[in-house]
C-alpha cells in the first residue's frame, strides 16, 4: 500500500486524524472492546471481540485504503503522543442515498467528556464536503445512547427518525452541505 493511496491526516487544535496502521492493534483492540461491550448491554447476543479479530480488521482498513476510496482515520490526541485513542471514518454512497455518506466514531471510554469526538467529526465532515463532494453526512446510533445523540447534536446533526439500518433499528441524524 503506497502512502498515497491512504486518506490524509486531517488537524485540528487538539487532535491529528490519521490513516491506521497495524501496530494500532492493541489499542483498537482495546477501545472495540469496550464499545462491544456497550453494544452486548442492548444486543445481548452480540460477539466478543477478540485480538485476532482486532488485527484482521485493521488489515482489511490497510487493503481498503489501497482503492484511495476508503476514508477511516485513527484519532490521535497531540497531549498524549501517536496512540489511537479512537476511530472516525465514512462509508460512502450508502444505497440508496447517494452523495451521502455515512459517519462512524468511537472513542476510548476515559476519554469522554472532553468534546473529543464533536472536535473529529467537524474536521471530517469538513473533508467529506470540501474534497470528496459529499451532498449529506449521516450517522446511526442504538437507541438509547444519549452520549452519541449529543456529539451529533453539538455539530449541527439532525436527527431524521428511526430506520432500520442492517437489520437493526437504529437512531438516524444527518447534516446537510
Ligand atoms: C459517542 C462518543 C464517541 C462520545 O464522544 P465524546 O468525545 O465523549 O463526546 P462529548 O465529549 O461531546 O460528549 C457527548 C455527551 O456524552 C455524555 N458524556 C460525557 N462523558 C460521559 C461519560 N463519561 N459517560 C457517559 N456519558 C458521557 C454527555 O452527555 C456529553 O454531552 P455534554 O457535553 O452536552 O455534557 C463515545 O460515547 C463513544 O465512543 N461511544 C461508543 C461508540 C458509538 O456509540 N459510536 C456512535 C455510532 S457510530
Amino acid at each position: 500500500m503506497s502512502a498515497a493511496s491512504s486518506p490524509p491526516s486531517l488537524e485540528t487544535p487538539r487532535l491529528i486524524l490519521r490513516p491506521f496502521a497495524l501496530d494500532d492493534a492493541d489499542d483498537v483492540f482495546a477501545y472495540s472492546a469496550e464499545e462491544y461491550e456497550e453494544i452486548r448491554a442492548v444486543l445481548p447476543d452480540f460477539p466478543q471481540i477478540t485480538p485476532g479479530d482486532t488485527a484482521a480488521v485493521l488489515r482489511h482498513t490497510l487493503k481498503r485504503y489501497g482503492g484511495g476510496e476508503f476514508y477511516d482515520w485513527a484519532v490521535t490526541c497531540r497531549e498524549l503522543g501517536t496512540r489511537a485513542i479512537g476511530g472516525i471514518g465514512f462509508e460512502q454512497d450508502v444505497p440508496p442515498r447517494a452523495k451521502t455518506a455515512e459517519l462512524g466514531f468511537v472513542l476510548r471510554r476515559d476519554m469522554w467528556g472532553k468534546g473529543i469526538i464533536p472536535e473529529a467529526i467537524e474536521a471530517v465532515v469538513s473533508f467529506g464536503f470540501a474534497a470528496l463532494g459529499l451532498a449529506e453526512v449521516a450517522a446511526y446510533h442504538m437507541p438509547g445512547n444519549e452520549q452519541s445523540a449529543r456529539a451529533l447534536e453539538k455539530c449541527s446533526f439532525r436527527h431524521t427518525g428511526r430506520e432500520e439500518h442492517f437489520g437493526v433499528v437504529m437512531e438516524r441524524w444527518a447534516r446537510a452541505k
